[in-house]
């Protein structure tokens, strides 16, 4: 049975992340995927918010897409860097990308997160918000209407190819409920059977790192979570 699918949007979009490619050639591995996918997903991480390292702003923007990008912020203090990201974004995407592009700071990674949302707008691009699995949607009751993007992560946050955690779907569920027109993302352990569950409880965007990059058709692992 559907719970959240009175609300869930009719066409749901495909963010493959980046984190399973091959980071030696970035800009081939983004171009293999970016005409099946809505948006390209890139994990920053700084080695203190999670235990993992991967991409900074000037990595960022030698990267180059045709399709906006969604800049999962797994990193402590973002405020300070807020800035050097939306830099780079820029010159990955183009100007005009760059406003369809996200960036998403962690709700346990700031503390005065409305600022942060605004700050995120001020620079011209859109303004997301992730929740660890074990965080609860009433954290962001009072930043709602600022958001145009929640992420629901669906493993604890550092590295591609781990488990789905279904309880979280509650929570999707929840949040849809709260605000049908918000975009939900997921993030973790998607794959063609989890996308599925994802899509019940509401979900508008699903992100996909291992199930994409391993693939033997990347293509087709795409179109399989539509
Ligand atoms: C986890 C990252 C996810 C990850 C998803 O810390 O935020 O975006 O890359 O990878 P899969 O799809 O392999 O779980
Ligand atoms: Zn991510």
């Amino acid at each position: 049975m559907k719970t959240g699918a009175n609300f869930s949007s009719e066409k749901i979009l495909i963010a493959p992340s980046i984190l399973s490619a091959d980071f030696g050639k970035i800009n081939e591995e983004i171009a293999s995927i970016e005409d099946y996918s809505d948006l390209i997903h890139v994990d920053v991480m700084d080695g203190h918010f999670v235990p993992n390292i991967t991409f900074g702003p000037g990595q960022i923007g030698k990267m180059r897409s045709g399709k906006p990008f969604d800049v999962h912020l797994m990193i402590e203090n973002p405020d300070e860097y807020l800035g050097e990201f939306a830099k780079g974004v820029k010159s990955a995407v183009g100007e005009d990308l760059y406003h369809e592009s996200y960036l998403v700071v962690h709700q346990e990674a700031v503390p005065a997160l409305r600022e942060t949302i605004q700050a995120i707008k001020m620079l011209g691009m859109k303004a997301g918000v992730a929740l660890n699995p074990t965080t609860g949607w009433e954290t962001i009751e009072t930043v709602l209407d600022d958001l145009d993007l929640i992420v629901c992560m669906t493993v604890n946050p550092g590295f591609g190819g781990q488990k789905f955690i279904e309880s979280v779907m509650p929570k999707v569920v929840k949040l849809k409920e709260l605000r049908p027109k918000l975009l939900i993302e997921i993030d973790g352990g998607v794959n063609d059977q989890t996308a599925k569950l994802c899509k019940d409880a509401g979900a508008d965007i699903l992100v996909a790192g291992n199930y994409v990059f391993n693939a033997l058709d990347r293509r087709v692992a795409i179109e399989s979570l539509r």
